[in-house]
């Protein structure tokens, strides 16, 4: 088996959404995809010039990252935020994963008086409401938000929107954007000062990004 450590350079690169985002802009910086649709596989080992790629969730690629077992990362810039202890350097937006974290409720006032609101983005959440000097109570959930409104757990959710779909099928709107986020690029930093050729794919993404003309309107608020 090849061994992780001793080969060209390796994307860590977040499951999901910036996942299957990522395809075109791979494909278009002359890389070839080999992560077919609703595969299970998680490693695939650098092949020529082709970077190796492992498929982990979010929140543990700024830690391969920066433990230096993969050189570079796609990540979205919320769980960056989120995440924020691994020592990482962001070498690149890319126009993957377009989304924004808001605050959602029943209704589109903003709260009056202490209230319960339900997130994953504790670190986000908490910063949020001293920023807005608002007492509030956050509920940790790990996915489905949406539903706490619904089930009486939380009037109010923190959670990323894309097209705004989920929301609506769930009598939800928009009360006010927290963070706009896209998927950065990231490096280790020692890794990024000392192989040209973790630079290079940087390089190639980027190039793909300015030729496809998909960066340029940035993350949408
Ligand atoms: C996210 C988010 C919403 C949905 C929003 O979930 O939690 O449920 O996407 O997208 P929309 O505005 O286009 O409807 P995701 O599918 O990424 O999975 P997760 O709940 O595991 O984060």
């Amino acid at each position: 088996m090849h061994r992780v450590g001793e080969r060209g350079p390796v994307v860590a690169i977040a499951k999901g959404r910036v996942q299957e985002e990522l395809v075109p802009l791979w494909q278009a910086a002359g890389f070839r995809w080999r992560l077919a649709a609703g595969s299970r596989q998680l490693w695939f080992a650098p092949n020529g010039d082709e970077p190796g790629a492992i498929i982990v969730r979010g929140p543990d690629v700024p830690v391969l990252v920066a433990q230096g077992v993969a050189d570079l990362g796609v990540v979205g810039q919320d769980l960056l935020r989120e995440y924020p202890d691994w020592e990482v350097l962001q070498v690149a937006s890319l126009p993957v994963a377009r989304c924004r974290v808001v605050l959602a409720g029943q209704r589109p006032e903003p709260p009056v008086g202490p209230f319960r609101v339900a997130s994953k983005y504790r670190r986000i959440t908490a910063e949020y409401l001293r920023q807005r000097q608002w007492l509030a109570e956050i509920v940790p959930l790990s996915g489905s938000l949406e539903l706490a409104p619904l089930i009486g757990l939380a009037p109010y959710i923190v959670d990323i929107v894309e097209t705004g779909q989920t929301l609506r099928e769930h009598h939800l709107v928009e009360i006010e954007t927290i963070l706009p986020s896209e998927a950065q690029l990231i490096a280790n930093p020692a890794h990024w000062r000392s192989k040209p050729e973790v630079v290079a794919v940087r390089d190639r993404l980027t190039a793909a990004t300015t030729a496809t003309g998909t960066g340029k309107e940035g993350a949408h608020a």
